[in-house]
């Protein structure tokens, strides 16, 4: 009886959410034009918990420098204004999340949320085999034990820090196979995250197909700016998958804004609907891992596929390092989140707010001269910090000097992506970033568009005292992941300088 009665909630439950997400895809088809002529990118959601923030004066924002090591990972959010750090495990969630969370059905093995989750991956991404992990780098974990040994290659579009980690800690190698477009910061490309598809046979017929046991595709190719790749060439990679009998994994960590950028952007999908391009994408891939931290808008993390094959070399594996292969290391709240996370990916409204506010936040900039990586792509806005602090050589990372200075001046917490996320060789060589960004991060659904505005406004002050900023060098350097926990000083007392110039120009403003 009471289970029936369970059942049915939940049936409704999922019938009215996809009802509601039908609903809200029609808004957006129109898009809201405002009668000023001003393009405003309009939340179509409402606030209703609040979370107060902080603004500390600049004297306590220099002292959590010091005591941070100039490093953004190391502040404390009690001196964090607006943090734009990530968007993993940040983004807003949902009234229908936080209700799904109350439902979880907590046992060790034979969840009932479990059920709930694998069916909203299976209509989602379309992948009947699902095995849950913690997050998105215990999947990379697990498919570089299963397949990477000395001696191979992983080519893919752009590496991330810990997919790299991962492969690298297994005797493993990367070829990074991106068309030259892509480290263009000023581009009008739509798609800079395709892979190159000549560099890619190139590199199959010059290593050998039998050294590399994947090629690995990473949506929303993050470290170059969170920028997407077309369906036409993950279908040209999949041939080439096809050809040399080469597994296809895709990151999907940052599918669902991939997906909406297809939308937009690639003329045989403009009629399409989310769900259709997210199964296009995910149908081309043998294997299918992502961080539920930002593609659910919850917390933990999956590798799904249609092959008995795949998933019975990565099983074994997950209760090893994760937990039970119902839950994964996940709390079951969080599974219960997820699920219901998975399936609002597919409504337009929630997931083109993040990049309809960092296109917002890259065109204002733009306009005032300040260098960001154009088009504007998802995740956040980029800040090229080679050009805004040109003055400062690579050697004392012009990235994480930015990040530190604008923290300094607005309580803003950005990630250094340059340099510092670099790992060194394994002769223990300092390897430069392609490039050296700040990345700001604008979570979905969390800021709201006069905190953009104070970013803005408080770069345009940074940009005209860039002179002022000074570069940074590292008192202690970890061996592995070195940007999470470092410790960096800076080269002169340049700190001090940007500080008295602020007092000068913002009185006892804070
Ligand atoms: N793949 C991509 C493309 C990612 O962006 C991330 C995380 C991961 C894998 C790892 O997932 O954090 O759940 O273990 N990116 C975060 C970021 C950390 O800030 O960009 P995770």
């Amino acid at each position: 009886m009471l289970i029936n009665r369970v059942r049915k909630f939940f049936i409704e439950f999922f019938k009215k959410l996809i009802e509601i997400v039908t609903k809200t895809r029609l808004q957006i088809m129109q898009e809201i034009k405002f009668y000023s002529g001003e393009n405003i990118p309009l939340e179509l959601h409402k606030v209703r918990i609040v979370q107060k923030l902080n603004l500390v004066p600049i004297e306590r924002r220099l002292e959590a420098l010091n005591e941070g090591g100039y490093n953004t990972f190391r502040l404390s959010t009690m001196d964090v204004f607006l943090d734009m750090l990530t968007d993993s495990g940040t983004n807003a969630m949902s009234d229908n999340q936080l209700a799904a969370m109350m439902q979880a059905d907590d046992a060790y093995a034979g969840s009932q949320s479990f059920v709930r989750l694998q069916k909203a991956v299976e209509d989602v991404l379309g992948k009947k085999l699902l095995l849950p992990v913690h997050q998105g780098r215990a999947a990379e974990n697990i498919i570089s034990l299963a397949y990477v040994k000395k001696g191979s290659l992983i080519p893919m579009n752009y590496h991330f820090t810990t997919a790299m980690a991962h492969i690298t800690q297994n005797g493993g190698k990367i070829a990074e196979l991106l068309y030259d477009e892509a480290y263009k910061i000023n581009s009008d490309h739509p798609f800079k995250g395709n892979m190159n598809i000549e560099k890619l046979e190139e590199v199959i017929k010059h290593h050998g197909a039998s050294t590399i046991p994947f090629i690995r595709m990473e949506a929303s190719t993050n470290l170059i700016g969170g920028q997407p790749f077309s369906v036409q060439n993950l279908r040209d990679v999949r041939a080439m998958a096809d050809k040399y009998s080469i597994r296809l994994v895709l990151d999907a960590s940052l599918l669902g804004e991939n997906a909406y950028m297809v939308l937009k952007r690639e003329e045989e999908f403009k009629d399409s609907t989310m769900g259709e391009i997210l199964k296009i994408m995910t149908g081309m891939a043998d294997l299918v891992y992502f961080s539920a931290r930002k593609l659910s808008s919850s917390r933990g993390g999956g590798m799904c596929t249609d092959s008995m094959v795949i998933y019975k070399e990565l099983e074994a594996l997950v209760p090893l390092y994760e937990g039970f292969l119902t839950y994964g290391g996940i709390s079951i709240r969080e599974i219960e989140a997820m699920a219901v996370g998975l399936y609002e990916t597919l409504d337009e409204t929630m997931i083109c707010q993040s990049p309809s506010f960092i296109k917002y936040l890259v065109d204002s900039l733009d306009a005032k001269g300040i260098p960001v990586i154009k088009p504007a792509g998802v995740l956040g806005a980029h800040v090229d910090a080679m050009q805004f602090c040109a003055h400062i050589p690579q050697t004392q990372y012009p990235a994480g000097a930015l990040a530190s200075a604008l923290f300094l001046i607005s309580g803003v917490r950005g990630m250094e992506r340059g340099s510092i996320s670099n790992q060194r060789d394994e002769y223990g060589n300092e390897t430069y970033a392609d490039m050296e960004l700040l990345r700001l991060a604008v979570p979905r659904r969390v800021f709201t568009l006069s905190q953009i505005k104070y970013v803005e406004d408080r770069l345009n002050w940074l940009y005209e005292n860039r002179l002022l900023i000074g570069g940074l060098r590292f008192v202690y350097e970890p061996p592995v992941l070195r940007f999470f926990m470092g410790g960096l000083e800076p080269v002169s007392d340049w700190p001090q300088k940007l500080m008295a110039k602020f007092k000068e120009d913002f009185g006892e403003s804070l």
